[in-house]
């Protein structure tokens, strides 16, 4: 496989979290991901004012891989405003799982992880009778 350009997803990362609108959290959350097919996909979060309505960054940025034409998550990062690094959420871990499965690679704080690493003893859809 092509050398995973880092540097480069965090960056489209940073850059989501313009389109962020998080008027509640006050927290912009930018992320993204490369595709199978070698396509950059991003995504940010979308609050309301109904608080527990809230989108993710995650969940948008599923929503542009199918939109974009689908396919397999193969690296993630996710960022905040500030440019900190974010880890997802436990939702959001689920969703990387379901669109990217165990191998996934997550950036991480101390390095380079999988989805498994971070999801670990996940349900997925080959627990789903057929
Ligand atoms: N948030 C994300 O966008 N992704 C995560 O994985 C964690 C949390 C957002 C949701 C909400 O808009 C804000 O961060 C504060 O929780």
């Amino acid at each position: 496989m092509a050398e995973i350009d880092w540097e480069l997803l965090r960056a489209k990362a940073i850059e989501a979290t313009a389109r962020s609108y998080a008027p509640y959290s006050g927290l912009a959350v930018g992320a993204a991901a490369l595709v199978g097919d070698g396509r950059i996909i991003t995504g940010c979060n979308v609050e309301n004012a109904s608080y527990g309505l809230a989108l993710c960054a995650e969940c948008t940025l599923v929503g542009q891989l199918r939109m974009t034409g689908g396919g397999r998550l193969t690296a993630f990062a996710c960022r905040g405003g500030e440019g900190q690094l974010l880890m997802p959420c436990g939702r959001c871990r689920q969703l990387l799982y379901e669109h990217g499965g165990p191998d996934c690679l997550v950036d991480a704080p101390d390095g380079i992880v999988t989805v498994a690493g971070i999801l670990p003893y996940a349900f997925g859809p080959e627990h789903l009778p057929e």
